[in-house]
């Protein structure tokens, strides 16, 4: 990480003018990080174009090529992956530091539990505290060895197997990166790795999996769940991904438009994953003006653009269902809910307490410090909204956590009294060129 060690602290005030322009988000974090370890995984050169350039996918880059891979950058956004093959991977001679990035962490768990080499990995103080026994748990059927901390806290020693039983596993929370885990592990295990989860995922890794020409056999269960079945050991064929937008990055972008008077903006090329598109969808509950325009079909994901126009949002009451479908977006989503009119609850935001920081209380507490009111009921939470009224004032503890502190600068623009936020530094772990790309919009924040 290229992270110094002294917070870098943000002053942002209110906001006199709308927000107008076309903008282009970065790539999609989830999609770059399954990018860079597919390829490494595959036979042959894979060019990815559209890669997010962030610290948390640049970490994985660096874990891939610790791992035999050979990765360079031939101009921004296009990467080039010559892969070791599944099973082929080499033993790293050092630690593997994951930085800020669980996907990173719990992905590459899965691949190094089925490779025959010792590996330990480590990451900064927010990941270290973050829980790994939900892939500890299911990847220990393979056979592969764990060592950790107390509470399965990184820094964690895999030995992994060469003979590798496969996983069957049914997710007792939906986790999108507990089930690529076990998936990417069934790559190199003998037998049919099966893993049902109660609730659909981001199914990025199946996609891409895929696109590489691996055979992922999904059905649906009963509700919304699913089961995947992939047959090991196999192998993974170089072939070219272009990565969309990141949807959770445009939510940012989104959500400042639609609470700014008179902000109209386009954002083009974003991943619209049906699995990915609550934000979108919470939204327009609320009663949000976007519209999607041309909307096709990339390497297995769909991408479009987005209108956002300006709108007076109402309060929502968004069901446990929609959780997994914009796990991320909650911290912005409280911003759009602490502008709107009315109450809203999210329901069953438990997940949210293991994320970069304790994001249901940082959302708490950063909408407390600057005059909003919000309840707690168990894993729900009720934000009062307050009809364009935000006090402002407070200072935001961001915990490390880059979505708090891009919410905070959101929350910054529309509060009547300035809104201090005490970290920007971890927003280019997803979203490098945040504040250019906002201010290209006319959001003025001094960098
Ligand atoms: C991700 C899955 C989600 C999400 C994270 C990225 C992924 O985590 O919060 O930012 O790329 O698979 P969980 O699997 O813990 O829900």
């Amino acid at each position: 990480m290229t992270v110094t060690h002294s917070k870098r602290p943000l002053v942002v005030s209110f906001l006199q003018q709308p927000l107008k322009g076309k903008v282009n988000v970065p790539g999609d974090k989830s999609i770059s990080h399954r990018a860079l370890m597919l390829s490494a995984l595959a036979n042959g050169e894979t060019k990815i174009t559209g890669l997010l350039e962030g610290e948390d996918v640049m970490q994985t880059a660096q874990v891939m090529r610790a791992l035999g891979a050979i990765i360079h950058q031939k101009a921004p956004g296009e990467w080039h992956v010559i892969g070791k093959g599944v099973g082929y991977l080499n033993e790293p001679d050092d630690v593997l530091n994951m930085g800020n990035s669980g996907t990173s962490a719990r992905l590459l768990s899965g691949i190094l539990s089925t490779h025959n080499i010792f590996s330990v990995m480590t990451g900064d103080c927010s990941l270290r505290k973050r829980p790994m026994r939900r892939v500890i748990e299911p990847l220990s059927q393979t056979g592969a060895q764990f060592i950790t901390r107390n509470e399965g806290r990184l820094p964690m020693a895999i030995k992994g197997v060469e003979k590798a039983n496969p996983v069957t596993y049914r997710l007792p929370v939906a986790s999108a990166q507990v089930k690529s885990a076990i998936l990417l592990a069934g790559l190199n295990a003998n037998g049919m790795t099966i893993v049902e989860e109660p609730i659909a995922t981001r199914d990025h890794t199946e996609n891409m999996l895929n696109h590489f020409g691996v055979k992922v056999d999904i059905s649906t269960l009963a509700e919304k769940g699913r089961k995947i079945c992939l047959q090991g050991p196999t192998k993974l064929v170089a072939k070219d991904v272009n990565v969309p937008g990141d949807p959770s990055s445009a939510a940012f972008v989104m959500v400042a438009g639609l609470i700014i008077s008179g902000s109209e903006i386009l954002i083009e090329n974003v991943g619209l994953n049906p699995l990915r598109t609550g934000i979108i969808e919470a939204l327009k509950m609320m009663g949000a003006n976007l519209q999607i325009s041309n909307k096709r079909q990339e390497g297995g994901e769909i991408t479009g653009d987005i209108i956002v126009k300006n709108t007076t949002l109402k309060g929502v009451d968004l069901p446990v269902s929609i959780v997994p479908s914009m796990i991320d977006e909650f911290p912005i989503l409280s911003v759009a809910a602490a502008y709107a009119k009315g109450e809203s609850r999210f329901r069953g935001l438990a997940e949210l307490r293991v994320k970069e920081s304790d994001r249901f209380n940082s959302i708490i507490n950063m909408l407390r410090k600057n005059g909003v009111s919000v309840e707690s009921h168990g894993d729900d939470m009720i934000i009062e909204g307050t009809f364009g009224n935000i006090l402002g004032g407070g200072e935001v503890e961001t915990h490390m956590d880059h979505r708090l502190a891009m919410s905070a600068s959101i929350l910054g623009l529309v509060a009547k009294k300035t809104i201090t936020i005490d970290d920007i530094r971890f927003i280019r772990t997803s979203f490098p060129g945040y504040f250019e790309l906002m201010n290209s919009l006319g959001c003025g924040f001094q960098i």
